[in-house]
Parts: structure tokens; C-alpha cells; sequence
């Protein structure tokens, strides 16, 4: 299904022609339509449900705007999810709904996790990664010439880029003493996961993008029993997609220069605004 959907997507790409957005038509688009496949969400609520979840991560948007989408999503929850508790289908609502142990607001509330936890977070890592590669042509070259190398440079342009900039966030359960500070039982601790993806006595040469890079383990996608629940799904649409999009377009480049890309960087999770590209047609 996800190959299905990048092909797709790819498709259109081809048809915009050298120029177009990547972010628009692709990376946006692939995780939000695998993960409406995946809850039977139709393609007519896809595009809303998009503008949703990235105001929702907009650090900038003011409470009039935060108000309108979260609206608009318990809007669309409200109409779903008793629908499908009708008739529920073969995918992972309708398992959750026969499995028969969540109330219809708990659904409602797995529907929206679901949703808000998949769309930006790999949209913006499928195009970051894009964009990263383009910009180290030597890796890229690499992994061009083995597709072996996949797993691993996914795993690396995760570590690298780290694109949940903002942290993980836990609360003390008891008082901890860690490096001369005390965490007293209560107090929120956030960890900041850029620092620690690029901490020089973890990684080797922390700031290089090494695709062929062993030493793993790092935190973009956080740790423990709270760890990322859709991380092997983000995996897989990355791999999928990164090898799909530079098999189909081995000479993608950008089609602006690297530092004229908008960044969101006022969002939950970084990546380009906007990714022009060009190929030779
Ligand atoms: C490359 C893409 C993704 C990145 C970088 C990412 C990153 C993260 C991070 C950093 C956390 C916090 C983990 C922690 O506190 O230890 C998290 C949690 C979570 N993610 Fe993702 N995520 C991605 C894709 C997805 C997808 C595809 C889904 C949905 C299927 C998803 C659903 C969730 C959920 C539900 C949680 C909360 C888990 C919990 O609190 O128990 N994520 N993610």
C-alpha cells in the first residue's frame, strides 16, 4: 500500500514537471494518505485534516486558529468515528473497534493521535531527508550506488536531523540526582534530543551525515515505554520513499538555491516549508 501510494505520488510529480514542490506533492501528501488508508479516513478529508495537524504544530498559531482546527478536527472525529463503530472495516479502527475494549471517546482520541502523531512528523523527515541528501551528493551518490545502505541512512538522517527539535518530556516519579542536580518528584524534565543525537562522546564526528555510519541508537524517535509508537511505519515510508523518488528521479536537485529554502522552523517538527525541484526531463 505504501509503495502503491509513493508511486502515486511520483506520478504526479512527473506530471507537474521540474519545479514543482516536493513538500506539496509528495512528503506532505504519502504519510497522510498511508495513514488515512490505514484508519479508513476518505481522500475528500485528507487536505483538511492536513491544514489541521500543521497549525496544531505551528508554534506561532494564536489560540483563535488553534481553536478553529481543533474544531474542525472533534468536527470530523464526531462524524467518523461513529460511523465506523457501525460498520467497522479491516484496518486498525476497525480491529480497535471490535476488539471492543474503547469507548467511543477513547477512539475518537486514538483517531486523533493517530493522525496528529504520523502526518507532520514524517512528512517533514521524508522532506528533510530530501533535502539533506541533495545536499551531501557524496552520500547520496553512495547509497544511489547500494540501496543496501537504506536502513542505515535512514537511521543516520534520523540521528542527524533530529527533526523533534523541541525534546521528550518526562516527569519525575521520585527524586533523582543526575550531574550535581537534583530532579525533585513532580518536575518535568525535557531532554533535549538534537544535543543528544549530536554528543560528540556518543557519536564519532557527530556533525558529519555518514550514511554508512555503525553506531546507531539515537533519540530522534525517543526511548523507553513512551518511545515513538509509529516508528516502524515511519521507517518504512521513508525507506520506500527515498528509494522511490531517486530510482524515478536520479537527478533530482533543487531548483533554488539550498539557503533560499523556507524552513519551518517555528513548527513542533522542523522541515521545509516549501521544496522546489527540478530534474532533466
Ligand atoms: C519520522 C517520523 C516520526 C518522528 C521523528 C517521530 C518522533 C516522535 C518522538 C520524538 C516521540 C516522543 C517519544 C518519547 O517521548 O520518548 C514520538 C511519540 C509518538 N509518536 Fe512519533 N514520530 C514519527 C512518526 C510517527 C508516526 C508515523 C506515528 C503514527 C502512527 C507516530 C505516533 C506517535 C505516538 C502516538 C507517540 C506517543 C507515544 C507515547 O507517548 O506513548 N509517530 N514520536
Amino acid at each position: 500500500m505504501i509503495e502503491r501510494i509513493v508511486h502515486e505520488q511520483l506520478d504526479d510529480l512527473e506530471k507537474a514537471g521540474p519545479g514543482a514542490d516536493l513538500v506539496e506533492i509528495f512528503t506532505d501528501s504519502v504519510p497522510a494518505r498511508v495513514m488515512c488508508e490505514m484508519i479508513g479516513v476518505p481522500e475528500t478529508e485528507r487536505k483538511s485534516l492536513q491544514r489541521h495537524v500543521e497549525t496544531l504544530g505551528r508554534l506561532s498559531c494564536t489560540v483563535p486558529e488553534a481553536l478553529a482546527a481543533v474544531t474542525g478536527m472533534s468536527g470530523f472525529l464526531a462524524r467518523f468515528v461513529p460511523e465506523k463503530m457501525a460498520g467497522p472495516r479491516d484496518d486498525i479502527l476497525g480491529d480497535l473497534i471490535r476488539g471492543g475494549q474503547l469507548d467511543e471517546k477513547e477512539l475518537m482520541g486514538l483517531t486523533a493521535t493517530l493522525i496528529t502523531g504520523a502526518f507532520d512528523t514524517t512528512g517533514n523527515m521524508l522532506a528533510m531527508g530530501v533535502y539533506t541528501l541533495l545536499e551531501h551528493p557524496d552520500q547520496l551518490a553512495k547509497l544511489q550506488e547500494d540501496p543496501e545502505l537504506m536502513g542505515g541512512a535512514v537511521e543516520e538522517l534520523l540521528r542527524f536531523l533530529t527533526i523533534s527539535h523541541l525534546g521528550a518530556s518526562r516527569w519525575a516519579l521520585e527524586d533523582v540526582e543526575f550531574a550535581g542536580q537534583t530532579i525533585k518528584k513532580g518536575e518535568v524534565v525535557t531532554v533535549a534530543l538534537p544535543a543528544v543525537n549530536r554528543d560528540p562522546e556518543r557519536y564519532a564526528d557527530p556533525d558529519r551525515l555518514d550514511i554508512a555510519r555503525k553506531d546507531h541508537g539515537h533519540l530522534a524517535l525517543g526511548h523507553g515505554v513512551h518511545q515513538c509508537l509509529g516508528q516502524h511505519l515511519a521507517r518504512t515510508i521513508l525507506s520506500v520513499g527515498y528509494e522511490a523518488l531517486f530510482d524515478r528521479f536520479p537527478g533530482l536537485r533543487l531548483a533554488v538555491p539550498a539557503d533560499e529554502v523556507p524552513m519551518r522552523d517555528d513548527y513542533v517538527h522542523y522541515g521545509p516549508r516549501s521544496l522546489p525541484v527540478t530534474w532533466d526531463d
